[in-house]
């Protein structure tokens, strides 16, 4: 977690700074900070609270500066305060740094440092490897550069750190390990940022930094280099990214734009693959790589939070179409246990970030062991796309408010294609059944349009409901991850507690909860599961729970026992997901707006969860 921004170049470094950590603010918001660089005088501002808080406390401050780097963050180690807010400043106050990770070992570093005389103003472990640098650079009588490189082999833990230096006019000193880092290469300028977004008005022109590089940035020069001091050719890659992609194009909040892009970024996800008329799939990491895909003994799916949740439901489509066997894991569970992974097994790596620490981990160590990665990955060119063997990346956009939502249905559209191809591939499906679920699969757009139309019907029940003090989710079948997921998305922004439970299970336990008081959200759409689903209903209205359900359109039965209802178009169950889950993350929008809460940024959370 956590954004950081640098710049170096002939323009006032401070508003384009501020600018880029507005972009990165999803990335965290407990606190910002710049240090800006002009004339031997390093100056460091930082302030706790949304960067808007920082801008304001800027007002008078000495901003005059073509070198400077800020961070937003996400906090880790000590408390969100003004003190514990990067960049911070080393001892001696020559040099300011900004870092997104954690460092492990800070510990043991501190102690030796304290041990020397080293104070520490703040409780992070930032400070406590910029000092260390620091020590280094003074003993060794060496460079920044050469201090960083002998500091960071010393390190464990993750990192991706800028650095200035009051003696050195124009140079920012960067490196990564586990936390991501793009450089924008532009006329005589510099930008460094966390992803492409602070980046993209300047220069369409990037270089993705790799774990173990260092980066020395100066206006008209940027070399890299490996730990061993060994120099390497930045790779230079075309930016495929429009400014209007991360505005809010006139909408209140990213969340609810990108709720109402979701029929465009579908229809993007399934352009050029899907081929209805045609009765062809055309994914090229599948197709590339279909005997392995075919032959696989086992499925394994690492993700983790919303993505974990279309696994889920990838699951039950690829052991349906596919006839193999699935398992869906938490990364953050598979990376610290000892999985047994073969040298047959295909993991599926779900993440929209690409970025999240807990998944890449566990794919690293799924790789040592010999698995064959296929990464489902909304970030192009993120570390999760790197690592991966092949994959699909599912094309929405960036996705900048902290709930997921466009990803998720973009998920959702590129695991059913990969489940489409490789059955058909493998014999395990017929001719007919293929056709059909290709139609149904061009028609979501179209579908979600529709639901979208009604999205007003939805903020009624919304402001309805919003002061409950908890909801619960049931769903049956392919509709059961949709309900984990639809209670996620209210407790995410509305801080509401919800559940999500399969219906069946509420009998085991749940239904103790149930009184008139209790909101209970049905999936309950026209599938092999309805007349279960229905009598799982009559137990709540028993019970006189209040029952809001997502209805298939025509059903006369759900609505009936409901106490508020939702009707979505008919589809296949294997592709009803796409389109239940629409109302729910309607749903939370509205309640998280009603109550005031910033839907976009809710407390705690971070959108690239880049530590364990
Ligand atoms: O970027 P990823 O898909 O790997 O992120 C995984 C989760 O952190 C993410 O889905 C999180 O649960 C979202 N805030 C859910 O809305």
């Amino acid at each position: 977690m956590c954004g950081i921004v640098g710049y170096t170049g002939s323009r006032q470094a401070y508003p384009v700074i501020l600018k880029g950590l507005k972009r990165l603010e999803y990335r965290g918001y407990d606190s910002s900070g710049v240090a800006l660089l002009k004339d031997g005088e390093l100056n460091v501002y930082k302030k706790k609270g949304k960067v808007a808080e920082l801008e304001e406390s800027m007002i008078g401050n000495n901003i005059d500066a073509q070198i400077g780097i800020g961070h937003t963050r996400w906090a880790t180690h000590g408390e969100p305060s003004d003190r514990n807010a990067h960049p911070h400043s080393s001892a001696s106050g020559k040099l300011a740094m900004i870092h997104n990770g954690i460092i492990e070992n800070y510990a043991l570093i501190k102690q030796d440092l304290i041990n020397k005389g080293y104070e520490f103003k703040s409780d992070t472990d930032t400070e406590v490897l910029l000092n260390f640098i620091e020590d280094i650079q003074q003993n060794n009588n060496s460079t920044l550069e050469e201090a960083v490189r002998i500091a960071l082999k010393r390190v464990t833990g993750a990192y991706c750190i800028l650095l200035i230096e009051q003696d050195n006019p124009d140079t920012i000193i960067a490196a990564r390990k586990g936390s991501p880092l793009v450089i924008g290469i532009g006329k005589g300028e510099h930008f460094l940022a966390s992803d492409a977004s602070p980046i993209i008005e300047y220069t369409k022109e990037v270089v993705y930094v790799n774990d173990y590089e260092l980066a020395i940035v100066k206006p008209d020069e940027l070399i890299l280099k490996n730990l061993g001091n060994e120099k390497i050719t930045p790779y230079i890659t075309k930016l495929d990214m429009e400014l209007a992609a991360i505005e809010k194009g006139g909408y209140d909040h990213f969340m609810i734009k990108e709720i109402f892009e979701q029929p465009s970024t579908i229809f993007d996800c399934l352009r050029g693959r899907l081929d209805a008329k045609e009765g062809v799939i055309r994914m090229s990491g599948v197709d590339k790589h279909i005997d392995q895909l075919i032959n696989a003994n086992r499925i394994m799916i690492l993700a983790c939070g919303t993505s974990w949740h279309a696994g889920l439901i990838a699951e039950y489509i690829i052991e349906e179409l596919c006839r193999i066997p699935v398992e869906v894991e938490y990364a953050s569970e598979f990376r610290y246990r000892n999985p047994i992974v073969n040298k047959g097994d295909v993991i599926i790596a779900i993440s929209q970030s690409g970025e999240t620490a807990d998944t890449l981990v566990a794919l690293e160590k799924a790789k040592e062991n010999g698995a064959f990665i296929f990464g489902v990955v909304n970030a192009v060119g993120s570390s999760i796309a790197r690592i991966s063997n092949a994959g699909a990346y599912t094309h929405a956009g960036p996705e900048i408010g902290v709930a997921s939502t466009k990803a998720f249905t973009g998920q959702l559209a590129v695991l059913m294609m990969v489940a489409l191809d490789i059955a058909k591939h493998k014999g395990t499906i017929s001719d007919e059944r293929y056709k059909s679920l290709l139609l149904e699969l061009e028609e979501v757009p179209e579908k979600v349009n529709a639901i979208l139309k009604n999205a007003e019907d939805i903020k009624k029940i919304a402001e309805k409901y919003k002061d409950a003090s908890d909801f619960l989710f049931l769903g049956r079948g392919y509709n059961f991850p949709v309900a984990l997921e639809g209670a996620l998305k209210l407790k995410e922004i509305s801080y509401i507690h919800a559940e999500g439970y399969p219906a069946a299970e509420m009998k085991h336990g749940p239904i103790a909860l149930v009184d008139e008081n209790l909101p209970v959200v049905f999936i309950a759409t026209k599938d092999m599961y309805h007349e279960k689903i229905v009598s799982n209903m009559q137990e709540i209205k028993a019970r006189k729970g209040k029952i809001i359900s997502i209805v298939t359109e025509g059903d006369t039965v759900s609505p009936g026992l409901s106490n508020d209802f939702f009707a979505i178009p008919p589809a296949d169950e294997l592709i009803a997901p796409i389109l239940t889950v629409i109302p729910l993350q309607l749903l939370s929008y509205y309640v998280g707006t009603a109550k005031g809460i910033d839907v976009d940024k809710p407390r705690n959370l971070a959108k690239s969860v880049t530590v364990e």
